[in-house]
This record gives C-alpha cells, structure tokens and sequence, in this order.
C-alpha cells in the first residue's frame, strides 16, 4: 500500500453546533473551535473533520445548503473560517469539510430559480418529474420518512428529495451542475482546505428508469437501499469528481458509503480509488432493521468483535479505513456497544482500546474522548431531529404505546451525539453562557472535560495514552501498517487481535464479560506458527491503571507489572491491555 501523510493521524469530528458557543446564542460557533484548537493539539489530533458550516435553513442541522461558498451567521463569517484553516495549520491539524453533494436546500438559488421555471436551465438541476395518475412518479420512501417526490404548486410535476423535502436532489446526470461542484470543490481546497468527508455520497447515483419497486411496509412504500441497487455505474461521477478535484489536490477524501460490497471496496479505496478512505460502517449497521427502529437489535461484544475482524480481514492489502464507534447520526458508543453493566469508564476505555488499535484512520467524535453518553430525553418535545421524530411516528404506527416509542427513540436518536460537549461542571457545562439550542446532558456535573484532564485514570486519560502510542516511533510502524491478525476467538467476550509488523507484535486484547477471565497465550501463533514466548511479554499500556504521565515518559521496563504467569494471562472483569509480545 502506497504510504500516506495521514495514515499515521488521529482524526476528530467536530460537530459544530454543539462544540462551543462563543457569544452566548447557545449555539456552538467557528470562533468556539478556534478557542479549542490547542485542546485538540494537546490531545494528539492531527486531522478535524467540520460538520456543514455552510449558509443553511437548517432543515437538517446544515446538511441543507443553500449556499456553498457562505458560511452561516450562526457559526461565524467567512473570515472565522480562514482564521480557522490558518491557526489548524500552526498546529499541524489538516481540516476537512463536509462536502454534501447529493442534495442542497430548497432555499439555494438553484432551486428557486427550478421551482419559478421547472421546464428550464435550473430544472435540469434538479430531477423534476411528472406524476402518474395523479400520485407520485414512483414508490420510494424518504430516509426521513414518506415519498421522496415533493409536489411543486400549480403544477403535474414533483421533484425529488431522498432526504427531507427541503433537501432536493442534485440531478448529477446533468454536465453543467458537475461542472458547477466540481469548480465549489476546487475553490474551497484552493483555500487551504485538506479535503472532505463525502455525504450520502452512495445516493449520486439513481436508477435509469425511475420506476415502482415492491412495497416492503404498508405504506406501499420501498426503501431507498433497494431502489440503489438498481442503479448501476456511480464509478463514472465519483472517478470524475476525483480527476477533477481531490487528485489535483492530493486532497484527503473520507467517504460516508454504506451499501457497498466486500467486493467493491477496492474501487473505493484501492490504488486509484474513488476515495483515500471510508468509514467501517459494519458495526454500526448490525442489528438495523429496514422496519424501523422499533424492530433494531442491539449488537452483542461478540457480534461487535466479529464486525471489526471482517472489516479488518476485508480491508487488509486493499485499502485503510476509517474507524469509529459513533458519530452524529448514531447513538454514543458507549451506550449502543457496551451492555448495561459495562457502561462505566473501565468499559469506556475497554471499547476504546478495541477499536482504536484496530488498523485504519481512528476518527474521535467530540465527547467520545470524555465516554460521553445518549442524551437524557424525557420526551419526544425535547428532540430536533427530524429522522427521530419520523420514527417516533413509526413506531407508534406499529403499535407501540408511547412509553415504548420513546424509549426506542431515545435509544437509537441522532440527538443521543448531538448534546452540547461537556467542557465543564459549571453552569451549561461550560458550552455556553446562554441557553444551549439542544438540551445538556444533566451528567454533565459528573463528565466533563475539565474533571478528566485533571486525572491521570480518567477515559480522556486513556485515549490520550492511545494516541500517544500511535504516534510513538517506536510502535508507530506497526500500529498503522501492521496486519490484524484476530485471536484467541473462541474465548466468549474477550476480543484480541495481534497487529503484526515485520519485526514486532502488538497483542491487544479486552475482557468484556463482567467476570475475571484468564487466557492461554501460548495458544497464540503467529502465521509462521512461531509461539508466543510469554516470558517475553511486555506491557505497553493498561486500561486500569493511571497511565498518562507514565508513558509519556516511554513504555518501557515494565515487564515485572504484567500480569502473566507461565503463559497465563488474567484479565480483571472490563479489562483492556495492550501488549508487545
Ligand atoms: C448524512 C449525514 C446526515 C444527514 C444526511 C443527509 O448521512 O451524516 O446527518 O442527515 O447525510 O445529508
Ligand atoms: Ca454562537
């Protein structure tokens, strides 16, 4: 694989209307980032990802973009951001915007200009259709909820919306509006910018014929992810995009990609692919259910750890992904991946761990450093987002009374991420001086920024001692290009892989059972069936004891402290260590 300035980075997602608040209108702000940037330096990030701060109605939370070249008055001016790109880059912080592309606002000139004139230039932007029989073009369901065709007043025409109606589609089909991104695209990385992370970029692409599907619910409705499949030969915009913008720029591309195959990942992020990365979705879609949420599983530590290890065996010689446990459209890992009785900082920095060695880009959510939680909504009044709302209705549809509703919403909202950051235990956590715009989370007195940074076993403590490790020359080599080897697999709830360098071994292993477990390391070989030698083991890192200060001050020496005997290894309940062996 082709060596890459950002491989060896940490990256952190900064949703920025919960990040800071700089001048009291409870919504966080670029200036509140800027304020933050040497938090973020001192934590070790080398890459930030910026949800939409681009002009926006907000239909949904930015993702609607009524102008691309404006930054929103709510989160600050264009000047903000270029004192933003500029002090990012004293600190060696390549940033990255979201790019959305699918869809802009029904507030963007485009489409005011399609909607007066639907059969003119504008209307080619978009895909405006007439409809059969007095219904709609066809029977796809909105990822919100609903049609995706919006009629257009005093007409027989619709236009489409996979998301919510104020997010029209972009009709890629048509040269000029490519054109038209393509020149966006290049003025923002001509400013500075390092690249994008790509929105619902999997939806560029439509059927040909825009036809009926069968119905999967009884609203005669199918799901979008059926109506994708038929639509064949998104290489064809996605290689553009690339040779026109990102190549030229050596620009940083993330993908935001679900329904591709094991077997299509090359094309996305092989040699030459669409993309640098894309996030491992894998974990994250286990257990949906295309009825609803109210139908969702929640994924077992085993089902967890068979996740990572496909992706990783998937991925491996093809390409690096980015890896998460949450971001602003799922619930807080810690509450979506941890049982019950697991969430605690222990099972905090045990998750942690897993997926941080994993190989690929780490992305940090904000808050995710501190083992932030799912919000604590009382009621459905108390959620912004439109797809929880949707399901909510979902829910009750099917039945559900609305103690059930809520609580199935409250599990799996949107919302759940999108709670202002917990900087302290002041009043309003510190976020801001007036009103948030999205209730706190009341827990804030207990996590918070400023308590954690000042303890040296706090979940801030830890991931900082992760990153720390991952930036370490000494190990640096093998944690980012090293192979995941899983073992130790059929151990019931304690995952541990290898990561496997030329010459050296990393052993990362977690117990998730809430019972000590001892493990046989000798039963550990690598490919070339060499065994372990347990007297050779040497502790890097460990979960449960205060590590920061320490280990900044090298790992080494340690051998006395590991807790192996004779090739047994005894891991305490929620444990996570991280091994040379
Ligand atoms: C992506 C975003 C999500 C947004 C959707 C439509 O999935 O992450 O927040 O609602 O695209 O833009
Ligand atoms: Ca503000």
């Amino acid at each position: 694989m082709e060596r890459k300035w950002w491989h060896g980075k940490v990256a952190y997602q900064i949703y920025p209307k919960s990040f800071k608040d700089s001048n009291g209108d409870g919504i966080g702000d670029i200036p509140g980032i800027i304020e933050k940037l040497d938090y973020l330096q001192e934590l070790g990030i080398g890459v930030l990802w910026i949800s939409p701060v681009y002009l926006s109605p907000c239909a949904d939370q930015g993702y609607d973009i009524a102008d691309y070249y404006q930054i929103d008055p709510m989160f600050g001016t264009m000047a903000d951001m270029d004192r933003l790109l500029e002090e990012a880059k004293k600190r060696d912080i390549a940033v990255l915007m979201d790019l959305v592309v699918n869809h802009c606002s029904d507030e963007h000139v485009w489409f005011q200009k399609a909607l007066a004139d639907p059969d003119g230039e504008y209307g080619q932007y978009f895909y405006i259709e007439e409809g059969k029989n007095g219904n709609p073009p066809t029977n796809w369901r909105s990822y919100f909820g609903g049609s995706v065709w919006e009629p257009i007043p005093g007409t027989d025409k619709y236009y489409l919306h996979l998301f919510h109606k104020k997010q029209p589609d972009l009709n890629w089909r048509n040269p000029k509006l490519r054109e038209e991104i393509y020149k966006m695209v290049n003025w923002w990385l001509d400013k500075g910018l390092a690249g994008f992370r790509l929105d619902a970029i999997i939806n560029i692409r439509k059927p040909l014929v825009f036809e009926d599907y069968p119905a999967d619910r009884e609203d005669g409705l199918c799901d979008m992810g059926q109506v994708l499949e038929h639509a064949s030969g998104i290489g064809e915009y996605l290689g553009e995009l690339r040779d026109q913008t990102f190549r030229p720029h050596d620009a940083l591309t993330i993908g935001e990609v679900f329904n591709v195959t094991d077997e299509e990942l090359k094309e996305f992020i092989g040699e030459n692919g669409y993309f640098s990365s894309m996030f491992d979705f894998r974990q994250t879609l286990e257990g949906k259910s295309l009825l609803g949420w109210y139908d969702c599983r929640i994924p077992t530590p085993e089902d967890y750890k068979w996740c990572c290890f496909k992706s990783q065996k998937n991925s491996e010689g093809v390409g690096y992904l980015a890896n998460i446990i949450e971001n602003h459209d799922e619930p807080r890992g810690v509450s979506h991946y941890l049982l019950k009785e697991a969430q605690h900082e222990d099972g905090k920095k045990l998750l942690a761990a897993m997926y941080f060695m994993l190989k690929g880009l780490p992305f940090i959510y904000q808050g995710q450093e501190l083992g932030m939680e799912n919000g604590a909504f009382q009621s459905v009044d108390e959620l912004e987002d439109v797809s929880s709302l949707d399901e909510y209705r979902r829910c009750l549809e099917v039945g559900c009374d609305e103690a059930q509703a809520l609580k199935v919403v409250c599990h799996y909202s949107r919302d759940n991420a999108r709670t202002p950051y917990q900087w302290s235990d002041e009043e309003q956590a510190g976020f801001t001086t007036g009103t948030p715009w999205l209730k706190l989370n009341p827990n804030y007195r207990r996590i918070n920024a400023k308590e954690q940074m000042a303890r040296r076993d706090s979940v801030y403590a830890w991931y900082r001692a992760l990153i720390r490790l991952r930036n370490n020359p000494e190990y640096a080599e093998t944690i980012v290009y090293g192979e995941t080897v899983p073992v130790l697999t059929a151990e019931k709830d304690i995952m541990a892989y290898l990561r496997s360098g030329e010459n050296q071994r990393l052993l990362v292993i977690g117990n998730f059972d809430g019972e000590s477990r001892k493990v046989n390391l000798s039963g550990i070989r690598n490919e070339d069936e060499r065994t372990t030698v347990p007297g050779a083991v040497k502790l890097l890192l460990n979960s449960q004891k205060a590590v920061t200060e320490e280990y900044d001050q090298k790992a080494q020496g340690r051998e006395k402290e590991c807790p192996v005997d004779q090739g047994i290894l005894t891991l305490a309940p929620y444990q996570a260590l991280i091994l040379e062996v």
